[in-house]
């Protein structure tokens, strides 16, 4: 027998506003995994304008990732908040539009790119060395979460624009200040049950215009400058250095790629790479000072990939890392940093007997079914080496395992975050002692569009 909507157990809630009340924004994906306990796999909240249906089930959640860009749509107060900004990219668009999108964006992304970047990358890591190296010296307690914001901003932005930000050695004022008012107004925007904001403005508004305005202009004069390069050197058009020079030759191809699909993407990459890699990267550092013996491990591996280096400076050595990848497997298992994702069907469907009907709002939380023992053995554990052929444990079911999403929409920009991951923790645990200041209570998860830890402060002090 088939199970609707209106037949699915939940929380119970009041007249009109239903279970609005009871949920907590910024600790969202708690509360769902705790009524996923009470109320199993597949549950319903009821919401004052549309109801929403939360899964947790990794077999419905991989039918529904697989089914997109057509069947299942990303949420489509998503696209409309973005589009109302500008935002324009593959993130949010569908169908025979996400095709074209997605294929523009591969070219950029793709791994013979990354190679030619990683000279660029080398230098960011540099930078950053030498900071901590400075605060080592200091003797300074430090804010490591924001030193990681600084890193990921000036890759994505050597990455896409072919400039170099040095964010890192830069006090205030920069780019990333802006970025980090972005994603939260857009999280806050996504759960705002009445669009208040287009109506009257607040300060936090505000200082939200502000902020996409100014990462528009320096969008803008990056496109003008690219097109500059192009016309000066008709031979970059055959060899493009970075992705916006890729994408503006690829773009003279397609009628339907304008200026505003160009932009659009530029500033997709630019909010899709930064959070989501400083904060897996913050996340590690929080279960690395928390669990010393895998720590260890991490420091020899570090030192034995590489030798006299003080960071990772051949490229094909990050293929070497295997204790370090399952680091960043683990990390990204106990503490995803895009644990909710939204979609809504675009047709009736009926999945493993459950019926969703068009429109109907699907809240996907990923992180439940990853840490169960049912899926992984010891599920709650932090166990780096499951990850390990040789010491596999017995239930390792890669099915519930989506970090970077799935289907034909999962993250391009895996390979890119895994390799920043793989650089920076490899480069700190070799040449610095990482002592927690915070105690580890006291740092929460929370909610914003990406799944952040609180602040927390470090100490380094040099190894050697
Ligand atoms: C640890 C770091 C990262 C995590 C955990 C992450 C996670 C995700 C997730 C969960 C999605 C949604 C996938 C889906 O709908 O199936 C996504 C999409 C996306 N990510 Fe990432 N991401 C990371 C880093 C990056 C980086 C570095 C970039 C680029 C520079 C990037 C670019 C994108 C783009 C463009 C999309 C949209 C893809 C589409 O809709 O076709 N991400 N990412």
């Amino acid at each position: 027998m088939s199970i609707t909507e209106s037949q699915l157990p939940g929380p119970k809630g009041l007249p009109i506003l239903g279970n609005l009340l009871k949920i907590d924004v910024n600790n969202m994906h708690n509360q769902m995994e705790r009524w996923a306990e009470e109320y199993g796999k597949v549950y319903r909240l009821s919401l004052p304008i549309a109801n929403l249906v939360v899964i947790t089930d990794p077999v419905i959640t991989q039918i529904i990732l697989k089914n997109r860009p057509y069947k299942f749509v990303r949420m489509t107060k998503l696209d409309r908040i973005l589009r109302r900004e500008g935002i324009h990219g593959v993130f949010n668009a569908e169908g025979d539009e996400w095709e074209l999108h997605r294929r523009m964006v591969t070219k950029g992304l793709d791994v013979k790119h990354q190679k030619d970047f990683f000279p660029q990358m080398l230098r960011t890591v540099e930078r950053l060395h030498n900071k901590w190296s400075k605060n080592a010296d200091n003797g300074e307690i430090i804010d490591l979460q924001s030193d990681f914001l600084r890193f990921t901003v000036d890759i994505t932005s050597s990455l896409a624009f072919g400039y170099e930000m040095n964010t890192i050695e830069q006090d205030g004022g920069v780019v990333q200040d802006h970025m980090e008012k972005i994603f939260p107004m857009i999280f806050k925007r996504i759960n705002a049950p009445i669009p208040w904001y287009k109506v009257f403005r607040t300060k936090e508004d505000r200082e939200y215009d502000k902020a996409l305005s100014e990462v528009n202009k320096l969008v803008d004069d990056f496109i003008i400058q690219g097109r500059k390069r192009l016309k000066d050197n008709p031979k970059l058009r055959e060899n493009p250095k970075n992705f916006l020079e890729a994408i503006l030759v690829a773009a003279e191809e397609e009628e339907d790629f304008g200026d505003k699909e160009v932009k659009g993407n530029l500033l997709t990459l630019l909010l899709a790479g930064e959070d989501t890699t400083a904060h897996t990267l913050s996340w590690a550092i929080f279960l690395l000072t928390k669990f010393p013996e895998s720590q260890e491990r991490l420091i020899n591996e570090s030192i034995e990939i590489l030798g006299d280096s003080k960071w990772l400076e051949n490229y094909d050595d990050h293929n070497k890392f295997e204790y370090l990848d399952g680091i960043s497997n683990e990390t990204m298992r106990l503490k995803p940093v895009a644990p909710i994702l939204l979609f809504e069907p675009t047709e009736k469907v009926e999945i493993e007997g459950y019926v969703f009907e068009k429109g109907q709002l699907l809240l996907l939380e990923t992180r439940y079914a990853s840490i169960q023992d049912e899926h992984f053995t010891d599920g709650e554990t932090f166990n780096p080496a499951r990850w390990i052929k040789e010491t596999k444990c017995p239930v390792h079911n890669m099915n519930s395992f989506v970090p970077f999403g799935g289907g034909p929409r999962y993250c391009p920009g895996r390979n890119l975050a895994i390799l920043e991951i793989e650089m920076v923790l490899s480069m700190l645990f070799k040449n610095f002692k990482v002592e927690m200041v915070t105690p580890h209570e006291d740092v929460k998860e929370i909610m914003a569009f990406t799944m952040m830890a609180s602040d927390y402060k470090i100490k380094l002090t040099h190894r050697n």
